[in-house]
């Protein structure tokens, strides 16, 4: 592993000043081997330059480094999820500044509104759409009719879709025909396609968290950049890699 040389700067120094305790404290960490620099354990003396390297303490990285840039924004119906539309629609990309250049992280269908991280973070959009991280999305999701226990049971436990049997959700009705669903899969359309398969279809769906990341103030089309606090808290989030569930037995019969 190459060190940022001379122009770098001790690494015990940049942890202390990060906040993650006394010289000693900071030592003790990266001789523990909790310290990993661009993705190898840290050995004491390396010497790091924050412009250029990634410095992570198990597995939460440090700083945001400069360049970087973190939105949240409440996307509105009728906004494709995408930085460029072959058919002209309006874009999220659009509602946000356009320099430096970002992508949308994950994806929301063109009629879902809610909460979207926008950024040009690559390695945190990869560590929050990928499902071995898997962090919880919750929606509410207004439907046609007002389902019955059986129904909420089979969402709750999983639904069996043309791709495959969707993992246990967190499902409740907040109302009649107003249902609070939080997944932590983003299969395509995952919320709209689980209750169609469960007979009660989707009429409106609102994206309300993504992890530790909520906002009730922001209107639809408005956006706000994210504190450093809401960027470290959603890299601890997803800091580990979730456990794999364990598959359970397919269903025999269909039921409603
Ligand atoms: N599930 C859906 O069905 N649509 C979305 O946009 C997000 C989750």
């Amino acid at each position: 592993m190459a060190d940022a040389g001379e122009s770098g700067e001790r690494l015990q120094k940049v942890l202390a000043r990060a906040g993650l305790g006394g010289r000693r404290h900071c030592d003790a960490l990266v001789a523990g081997g909790h310290v990993k620099v661009n993705g190898t354990v840290a050995r004491p003396g390396h010497r790091v330059d924050l412009d250029h390297d990634t410095v992570e303490v198990d597995g939460v990285r440090i700083g945001v480094q400069p360049g970087l840039v973190y939105y949240l924004l409440n996307k509105p119906a009728g906004v494709v999820t995408t930085a460029d539309d072959p058919q002209g629609r309006p874009t999220v990309v659009e509602l946000v500044p356009t320099e430096p250049r970002v992508f949308p992280v994950g994806r929301l269908d063109y009629d879902t509104e809610g909460l979207l991280i926008v950024t040009n973070d690559g390695e945190l959009a990869h560590r929050l759409t990928h499902p071995s991280f898997g962090i919880d999305k919750e929606y509410l999701a207004t439907v046609e009719g007002a389902p019955g226990r059986q129904a909420l049971r089979r969402l709750r436990e999983g639904v069996e879709l043309d791709d495959g049997t969707t993992a246990p959700a967190q499902v409740s009705q907040v109302a009649p025909g107003l249902l609070r669903i939080t997944i932590h899969e983003g299969r395509n359309r995952q919320v709209r396609r689980m209750c169609e398969a469960v007979g009660f279809p989707v009429a409106r769906l609102v994206r309300h968290r993504i992890g530790p990341l909520t906002d009730r103030k922001l209107r639809p089309g408005e956006w706000r950049p994210l504190t450093i606090d809401e960027v470290r808290t959603l890299e601890r989030a997803v800091a580990t890699e979730r456990t794999p569930p364990v598959p359970k037995p397919p269903k025999r019969a269909n039921r409603r």
